[in-house]
C-alpha cells in the first residue's frame, strides 16, 4: 500500500463531514478510512453538533460509543439521511467493491436505506476497472463447499476468509466469505446478476449503484467522483 494511504485517508474522512449537519441520522461504515471518519466526528459531537448514528459493523459500533457518539440500533424504520463509508475499489462511474473488513450485508442494508452515500478512500482505491481486488462473497455456512464450486463454475478462484488463527473468519451475522477473483470485471451488472441468483449467497460486494458521490484522498487534496444528478460542488474528475 501507498505511503500516502493514511493521510489521504483522514483527508477524505474530513471532507466527507462537511455534509454532516445538525439534525441528521447518519450511516457510519466500517474499515480503516471510516474509522478515521468516526474519530473526526466523535470530536465535533463533544463540540456540540448533534447527530444520531447507526453503524455497519460491531467493530464501528464500537469506536463509535467510545467516541461518545449517540448509537440508535437499525430496524429499518427510519430513512438515514447520510451514510459515510469507505471501499476497497471505486471507478469513475462510482461503482464499488466494498467487503474486504467483512462487512458489506450490513454496509449495502445501510446504503441502501439511505438518502445518500458518500464513499471515502484514498487514491489507491480509484480504478479503471473493478476486479483487482478479490470480490468478496458472504454465503451461508450449511453446504458451503457446493457454492464454492459454482462460484469457481463461472471462472473465478475462490478463498474461504481465514482468521489468522486459521480458522475460517465469520461474519456479524455468522456467515462465510468466499474471496472471488474473476481478474478485471468487464460486466459488473452481469456478474452481480449471476451471483444474485445463486442459493446460498447472502450478498456480494459490488456496490454498483449505492454512492452518490466519492471523496479521494490524493496527496495533499480531495477530488470528487460524482454523478450527474448530484449538487453543490465545483470540481470533479
Ligand atoms: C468493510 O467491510 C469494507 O467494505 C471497507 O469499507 C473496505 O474494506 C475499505 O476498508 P479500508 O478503508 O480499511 O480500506
Amino acid at each position: 500500500m501507498s505511503s500516502h494511504a493514511e493521510p489521504e485517508k483522514k483527508l477524505a474522512a474530513a471532507a466527507s463531514l462537511d455534509h454532516v449537519h445538525d439534525g441528521m441520522l447518519l450511516g457510519l461504515g466500517s474499515g480503516s478510512t471510516a474509522e478515521h471518519m468516526v474519530r473526526l466526528l466523535g470530536e465535533r459531537v463533544k463540540r456540540g453538533l448533534s447527530i444520531t448514528a447507526v453503524t455497519t459493523s460491531r467493530r464501528t459500533r464500537e469506536l463509535a460509543a467510545h467516541c461518545g457518539i449517540p448509537l440508535i440500533e437499525f430496524d429499518g424504520s427510519r430513512a438515514i439521511d447520510l451514510t459515510i463509508d469507505g471501499a476497497d475499489e471505486v471507478d469513475a462511474a462510482l461503482r464499488l467493491i466494498k467487503g474486504g473488513g467483512g462487512a458489506l450485508l450490513h454496509e449495502k442494508i445501510v446504503a441502501e436505506a439511505s438518502r445518500r452515500m458518500i464513499v471515502i478512500a484514498d487514491s489507491t482505491k480509484l480504478v479503471a476497472s473493478l476486479g483487482r481486488f478479490p470480490l468478496p462473497v458472504e454465503i451461508v455456512r450449511f453446504g458451503w463447499k457446493k457454492v464454492a464450486r459454482h462460484l469457481e463454475s463461472l471462472g473465478a478462484t475462490v478463498a474461504r476468509r481465514e482468521q489468522p488463527s486459521g480458522d475460517p473468519f465469520v461474519t456479524d451475522e455468522g456467515h462465510f466469505i468466499l474471496d472471488c477473483s474473476w481478474g478485471l470485471i468487464a460486466d459488473p451488472d452481469s456478474l452481480a446478476s449471476r451471483l444474485d441468483a445463486i442459493t446460498g449467497v447472502v450478498e456480494h460486494g459490488l456496490f454498483l449503484e449505492q454512492a452518490s458521490m466519492a471523496i479521494i484522498g490524493e496527496g495533499s487534496k480531495t477530488k470528487l467522483v460524482r454523478r450527474a444528478d448530484e449538487s453543490g460542488f465545483s470540481s470533479g474528475i
